[in-house]
């Protein structure tokens, strides 16, 4: 007999059918018993009568996995339950089978009391909650919609690699070190930044990738140290292009997804960087007419951030975006004499207060680039071996281009309502960085270290 699901019972009142899934709950009474059967797509009610099924479901631990033939019969109308996707009708049970037998739960399922570390640690198990679930399942719709919006608009994903060479986003890099050449480091890319602009050399034009990028900071609630960006490159393009092409991505996905939800400005409001700080003190203000209220979505492009800011630590200038980002028009030729009122062409996309998009359009003059980089502090021998290859690449036929990243996991964040980003990702990091559940980082043997030239300190 072929698997039927919990979605689909329903339409099959009268039939003979097969259903597994784990066992969520069990009550046994006198002449009968009741078991709650999940499988992926919801709940469904059996009903055992007889001794032998009894027995069977008086046996039956929590969370066992089970598989069940038997009839589907329509609930009486008093029964009904509309909080299940079956709740309409019941599988009268012929035959009950223990496929394998769950030990009592370390945490009990759906109840948010439970503490994050015990979630983190039994994650799989966690996974196994409605709300986790149904995370799971609306990040993935959501990101099958963007592949076909940019597909759609005739971009074309790349993937790009993962061990590569650290481009400078602002974090520390996470290193990786060569076995082949020993003293020799990888870096994980902060961003896919440098490849996305290179594929522009390569006249790919239109790119996007759903892609990993990695950052070693200190965590926050929005934050994690390995994170996924909706990451975009278009080539002949201009600010106000790009952020058209945001406000209708954004606008078409609430409007899909989230229709319960309003947009406090449904034309996404605009603030320079001066204005938001001198309004609000801060470049990311929440706008929200009521914040109390999870349905409304505050948009707001923040636009015009200065090319650079004075580092006291270090005491030089540094970047505010990265250093690929271009200066606007009239700061192209004396940014280096008036650096702190030099402006860039860098937009950030805001949502109800969370940072949730980043993006610019990039220096294509390899010598204004060059002149960022020794502005920035950076010898000339330095600039050859960090970034010699761009440099190069854009003496080959370079198109204008700019493009953004949009965090996703703060997109979902905030669309779902969640208080925390881990809320959104399957295999979270907790927050100090650590996989609870696969005990990582964690110890190495010592032949690995030899094997990669490292010593321990
Ligand atoms: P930026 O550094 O602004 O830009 O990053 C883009 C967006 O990524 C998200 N983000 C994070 N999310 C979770 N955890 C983190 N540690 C984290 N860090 C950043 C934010 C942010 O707005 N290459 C440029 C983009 C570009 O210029 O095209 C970049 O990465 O939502």
């Amino acid at each position: 007999m072929k698997r039927i699901f919990s979605s689909t019972v329903k339409d099959l009142v009268g039939q003979e059918v097969l259903m597994k899934g784990w066992a969520e709950t069990i009550r046994v009474h006198a002449k009968v018993a009741f078991i709650d059967l999940r499988d992926r797509t919801g709940i469904t009610q059996i009903v055992c009568v007889g001794e032998e099924n009894i027995k069977i479901a008086q046996d039956l631990t929590a969370e066992s996995v089970i598989s069940v033939t038997g009839t589907v019969s329509e609930r009486p109308q008093s029964l009904v339950n509309i909080n299940i996707i079956s709740g309409t009708v019941e599988l009268q049970a012929q035959k009950i089978e223990l496929i394998t037998k769950a030990k009592t739960l370390p945490l009990p399922l759906n109840d948010r009391e439970v503490s994050e570390e015990t979630r983190l640690k039994y994650r799989y198990l966690d996974l196994r909650s409605k709300k986790m679930a149904e995370n799971l399942r609306k990040r993935h719709k959501i990101n099958q919609y963007l592949r076909n919006y940019f597909t759609d608009r005739e971009f074309i994903e790349v993937e790009t690699p993962y061990i590569s060479k650290s481009t400078p986003e602002g974090a520390r890099d996470y290193l990786v070190p060569s076995r082949i050449a020993p003293g020799k480091f990888y870096a994980l890319p902060q961003s896919p930044q440098q490849y996305k602009q290179l594929l522009m050399v390569a006249g790919i034009e239109k790119y996007f990738q759903i892609v990993r990028c990695f950052r070693d900071e200190d965590a926050r609630a929005d934050r994690q140290p390995e994170f996924t960006q909706l990451d975009v490159e278009l080539s002949f393009t201009n600010q106000t292009e790009v952020l058209e092409l945001l406000e209708e991505l954004f606008t078409g996905l609430v409007k899909e997804f989230f229709p319960e939800k309003t947009l406090t400005f449904p034309k996404f409001q605009v603030l320079t960087y001066a204005e938001a700080m001198e309004q609000y003190g801060n470049d990311r203000p929440d706008l929200r007419k009521d914040k109390n209220n999870p349905d409304e979505l505050a948009f707001l492009f923040v636009v015009d951030f200065p090319m650079f800011e004075y580092k006291e630590g270090d005491k030089r200038w540094g970047a505010v975006h990265h250093p690929f980002t271009a200066p606007k028009k009239e700061f192209v030729d004396n940014f280096e004499k008036m650096p702190e009122k030099a402006l860039a062409d860098q937009y950030d996309l805001v949502l109800n207060g969370s940072e949730i998009v980043g993006g610019s359009i990039r220096i294509h003059d390899s010598e204004v680039l060059e002149r960022v980089f020794k502005f920035l502090g950076h010898s000339k021998e330095e600039i050859q071996l960090k970034f010699g290859h761009l440099l190069e690449a854009f003496q080959y036929g370079v198109p204008p281009h700019g493009g953004f990243a949009c965090g996703l996991d703060r997109l979902f964040t905030v669309l779902f309502g969640e208080n925390t980003i881990r809320d959104v990702i399957a295999f979270a990091k907790s927050g100090d960085g650590r996989d609870l559940m696969m005990n990582a980082p964690s110890e190495v043997d010592d032949s690995q270290l030899k094997e990669l030239g490292l010593k321990r300190l």
